[in-house]
């Protein structure tokens, strides 16, 4: 594992990484999010920097610090990650998506607090964009990573998502595991790459996945320009 370390293989290269839950607002006070510390997002973006890339990060809220020579955005929605994605696509090598998107969002958001009335609140949501999907239409050049959080037919999904977003290579982890997901400072994850070739990784910290993941995406990088 640690023969790569301090040793510049990604020189040159851009990198960019999303990590984090955005946050979709109801009022000035509620918002809609889903489960996700940053914590495996902010060490491949840690890990990459240390092996020579140009880092840039953009990040929902966390409770982490922006890692060490890492240049980081925060953004609040889908919406606000999109529009930073979409800035720094072009110029980008490689794009590592772990953050967790939320996948629909309020359709109304209040001006003012929302006050407590009836029994039972309804509230509309509606879709947001899939970013990675948008990149997976608009991509040229770039080597595009993607993620699959699942709780039950891991392959079947984690397959489908690599193609359905023309992807390169997906990371599934099942989040009910234990030592796995949400929070934690392990994973267990599976990856896939666009040869639907299979890399089945055992428990281990994130910083460990972060190195086996981005030693995929070198070999990658290798086989495509030998
Ligand atoms: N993703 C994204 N934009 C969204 C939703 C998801 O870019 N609006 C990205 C995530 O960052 C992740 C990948 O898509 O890299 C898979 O996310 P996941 O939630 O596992 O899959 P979905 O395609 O959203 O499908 P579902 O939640 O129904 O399983
Ligand atoms: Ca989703």
């Amino acid at each position: 594992l640690s023969k790569k370390e301090g040793k510049q293989i990604f020189k040159g290269m851009n990198f960019l990484i999303t990590a984090g839950a955005t946050r979709e607002k109801i009022d000035p006070v509620r918002y809609f999010t889903n489960h996700s510390s940053g914590k495996m997002g902010y060490a491949i973006a840690e890990q990459a920097a240390k092996l020579g890339a140009n880092v840039i990060l953009i990040s929902g809220k966390t409770d982490l610090n922006p890692p060490d020579r890492v240049k980081t955005i925060m953004v609040e929605s889908a919406q606000d990650m999109l529009e930073k994605v979409l800035e720094y696509y072009e110029e980008t090598n490689v794009v590592i998506k772990s953050a967790a998107v939320a996948d629909y969002r309020p359709v109304v958001t209040y001006d003012k607090k929302l006050k407590k009335q009836k029994d039972h609140l309804t509230i509309e949501m509606e879709k947001t964009t899939d970013i990675l999907k948008e990149l997976g239409e608009r991509k040229n050049k770039q080597l595009l990573v993607g993620f699959a959080a699942e709780t039950n037919s891991l392959e079947e999904y984690a397959k489908s998502k690599l193609t359905r977003k023309n992807l390169d290579l997906i990371v599934a982890n099942n989040v009910t595991t234990e030592g796995a997901g949400f929070g934690t400072d392990t994973n267990i994850v599976t990856m896939f790459d666009r040869n639907l070739n299979k890399v089945e990784l055992p428990l281990m910290s994130k910083r460990d996945v972060a190195i086996k993941l981005l030693e995929k995406i070198e070999t990658m990088m290798k086989e495509e320009r030998p």
